[in-house]
Order: structure tokens, then C-alpha cells, then sequence
């Protein structure tokens, strides 16, 4: 315990102590914030990369590196899903930014709209609070009632986008055990299947999806026993949203990496590749 807090008399215990990031705390508080910060950070600074990498501000790969069809194999970077062969022609000729930039945005947005995600960074970005009992910067505080943080509430239309994002992942996970028309595994057949799983549980899991499954009815105790049961495998799920959360962003992140970097970039052969 700190000697600060011995002085206090045992019949006042205060929660809070001013000044930048003060707090009675003795524990690591800290170490949380630090390590969801680092990774929020880097895969927003990977994500930049792959954009500036297919505009070809960064190498000469421009539109490039997204398919990887080295011995049949049907990958795609994840991070670019469905990636430029769905995009018409006609717009892709209008279109002069990273193809990727057409699709990325709902990933992103039902990310950072997500009530969990918010939570993280709020915290460990925004410092607001950075953790509880700790002094925040920010003194005042308007809710999400205001813009920009009102636009959080487009979260419940994001999650349709997300829906339609995990059934494609599904699909990218499945086609990559095909190589040439033969089965087969590779390393990318076992990351886009793990970063296939965990979108589908992170998006299964979601907060509003739960709500819609449960009828859109904001009080559960409200709701009639059918409704009720129709929520109960997300409710299930939704208790370790944050864990799909996370699991998925990093896995995503190393699926990306190993087809559009370890594979494509870099020219490297498959780490291991089952072929019949
Ligand atoms: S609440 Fe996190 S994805 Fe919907």
C-alpha cells in the first residue's frame, strides 16, 4: 500500500486522488490499458501499411499482393476481403484509392462501434478513464450523446455489414483447401479457418445481434420464454465477446501477414502444405 494511503482514517476510504493519472490504487493497473493499447495501435498501423502497400505508396506492389495463387492455392488477405475481382470494372477505373478502401470501412466501423471495442479504447486510447479510480484528463463528460460518439448507435446497422463479412470469410476459409481443383492444406487454409471461426464467434457474440435475436425488446425479463430461448446460444456467446474480440483481431492481422507478407511480399514458400 502506498504510505499516502496509510494516513487516511479508516472510516473514509476516497476512490479518487487528482492529478494526471493519480489514484490510490497499488495494484498494476496499468499493464491493461498498456497491452490493449499496443495492440489496437499496431493493427492500426498495419492496416495503413497494407492500404499504402496496395496504393503503391510504399514498393511497387500496387494492387497487388491480395490473391495468392502460388501451386493452385486460393487465398486472399484477409484484411482486403472480397478484394478487387468484386469490384466492377467500370469503378475500379473511377476508383484511384486502395480498392480495399471500399470495404474496409464496415470492418472498421463495426469495430470501433462495437460496445466492447469502445470500452478498450475508450480506456486505453482516450485515457478516459484510462482505468477505474484513476485520474482522468478529461474532466468533462457528455456521454454519446453528442457528435461524433451519437454515431456509435450505427453499430445495430454495421452488424448486418458484419454478417455478410463473416459468411465471406467463411466462404475465403473453405475455398482455401482447394488447390488447383484438389484438396489441400496449407498454413493460409489453417489461418483463414481460424480467423474465419473467430469473426463468426466475435460477430455471434455481438450485444445487438442479441437484442435483435431476443426481438429488439430491451428488457429480457420482459420478454415471453420463446424469445427468451432464441437469445440463449448469443447470450452464451456473448459472454466471451471480448475474448472473440480480441482473438479475432489479432488473428486476422497474422492471416493477412502471412499471405500478403511472408507469402506474397517476401516470396517465401508455404511453412508447411498437405497436398494429396
Ligand atoms: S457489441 Fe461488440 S460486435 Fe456488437
Amino acid at each position: 500500500m502506498k504510505e499516502d494511503a496509510q494516513d487516511i482514517p479508516p472510516c473514509f476510504v476516497p476512490v479518487e486522488k487528482t492529478g494526471l493519472f493519480a489514484t490510490f490504487r497499488t495494484d498494476n493497473w496499468w499493464i491493461q490499458p498498456l497491452i490493449m493499447g499496443s495492440i489496437l495501435i499496431g493493427f492500426g498501423i498495419y492496416t495503413i501499411f497494407v492500404l499504402m502497400l496496395e496504393h503503391g505508396t510504399i514498393g511497387d506492389h500496387k494492387g497487388e499482393l491480395i490473391y495468392y495463387e502460388d501451386k493452385g492455392a486460393h487465398y486472399i488477405s484477409p484484411i482486403s476481403s472480397p478484394g478487387p475481382n468484386a469490384v466492377p470494372d467500370y469503378i475500379k477505373e473511377l476508383w484511384i484509392l486502395p480498392v480495399s478502401l471500399l470495404f474496409i470501412w464496415a470492418p472498421l466501423g463495426f469495430r470501433a462501434t462495437c460496445y466492447y471495442g469502445r470500452r478498450v479504447y475508450y480506456r486505453a486510447l482516450f485515457a478516459n478513464p484510462i482505468a477505474v479510480a484513476v485520474d482522468k484528463p478529461i474532466k468533462s463528460y457528455s456521454g454519446e450523446n453528442s457528435f461524433p460518439f451519437i454515431l456509435q448507435n450505427a453499430h445495430r446497422y454495421f452488424l448486418y455489414l458484419a454478417i455478410l463479412l463473416a459468411i465471406l470469410h467463411i466462404y475465403h476459409a473453405i475455398e482455401s483447401f482447394t488447390f488447383g481443383d484438389k484438396f489441400g492444406i496449407g498454413v493460409g487454409s489453417l489461418l483463414l479457418t481460424i480467423d474465419a471461426l473467430f469473426l463468426s464467434l466475435y460477430v455471434c457474440s455481438c450485444h445487438s445481434l442479441r437484442n435483435l435475436m431476443g426481438g429488439n425488446i430491451d428488457c429480457l425479463s420482459c420478454a415471453n420464454y420463446i424469445k427468451k430461448k432464441g437469445t440463449s446460444w448469443v447470450s452464451y456467446l456473448n459472454q466471451f465477446h471480448g475474448t472473440y474480440f480480441w482473438i479475432s483481431l489479432i488473428s486476422i492481422m497474422l492471416a493477412d501477414f502471412y499471405i500478403r507478407i511472408y507469402l506474397g511480399m517476401w516470396g517465401n514458400p508455404e511453412i508447411f502444405l498437405l497436398e494429396p
